[in-house]
């Protein structure tokens, strides 16, 4: 099964994306995750992406297409696209690439969200700098303070485009790029809305009933 999370910024595309990973065995592939672990790495896409990224611009079609590419066949069990394809042109690349597999989409999930709780959710967001599981201030802190649940690890970190003006336009980039590649999809029958406004908890329970109908 590969199945596509599609919604803005701060959706939980990422937090859910986990979840899938723990209880269906499938693998998240995100290219925010791939783009930003080749900045840490200091490669050449690294340093090419950088002010893009923290301008919360979004990077070339080419250079996110290559990543998948990379990294789609450790995905041969079920893959889940987390903030990949974000245009189009991304949309048809994927559509290449899966078939030169004999692969094809089964779902693609729309997280319906407001945007405006989204810029509260984001700058409130933290990761466990070891194993990159995912927190919130408010609404999912770990079970002891300053220790992973998932690993144990007591190092965490914050994003450098997660504040407030950088948000706003990487929504603006979701509405202008992103949102226009869902009508691709409708077409084929692969859209199933998701209200991403409930608990965690509560939008994993419908994804699940997403994709076991
Ligand atoms: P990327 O890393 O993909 O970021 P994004 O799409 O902006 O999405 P986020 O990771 O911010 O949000 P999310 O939906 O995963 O939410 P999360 O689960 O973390 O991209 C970053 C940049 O890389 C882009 O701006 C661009 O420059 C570049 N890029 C990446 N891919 C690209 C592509 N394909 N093409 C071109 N450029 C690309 O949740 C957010 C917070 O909310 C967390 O704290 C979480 O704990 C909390 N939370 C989650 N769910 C809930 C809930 N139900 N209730 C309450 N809180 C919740």
């Amino acid at each position: 099964m590969d199945i596509i999370l599609l919604g803005p910024p701060g959706a939980g595309k990422g937090t859910q994306a986990k979840r899938l990973e723990q209880t269906r065995g499938m693998v998240q592939l995100s290219t925010g995750d791939m783009l930003r672990a080749a900045r840490k790495a200091g490669t050449p896409v690294g340093l090419q992406v950088r002010a893009v990224m923290d301008r919360g611009e979004l990077v070339s079609d080419a250079i996110v297409s290559a990543l998948i590419g990379e990294h789609l066949d450790d995905a041969s069990g079920g893959a889940i696209f987390d903030g990949y394809p974000r245009t189009r042109h991304q949309a048809e690349a994927l559509e290449v690439l899966l078939g030169e597999r004999g692969r094809n989409l089964s779902h693609v999930i729309e997280l319906v969200v407001d945007e405006d709780a989204l810029v509260e959710r984001i700058c409130g967001r933290f990761t466990c700098a070891n194993c990159g599981a995912p927190y919130h201030d408010t609404a999912k802190t770990p079970k002891v303070e300053g220790v992973c649940d998932d690993c144990g690890g007591t190092e965490f970190k914050r994003r450098p485009d997660d504040n407030e003006e950088t948000v706003r336009k990487r929504m603006e980039e979701y509405r202008a790029k992103t949102a226009p590649i869902l009508p691709f999809y409708e077409e084929q029958g692969l859209v199933r809305q998701v209200d991403g406004m409930g608990s965690v908890e509560e939008v994993a329970a419908a994804i699940d009933a997403v994709l076991d109908a």
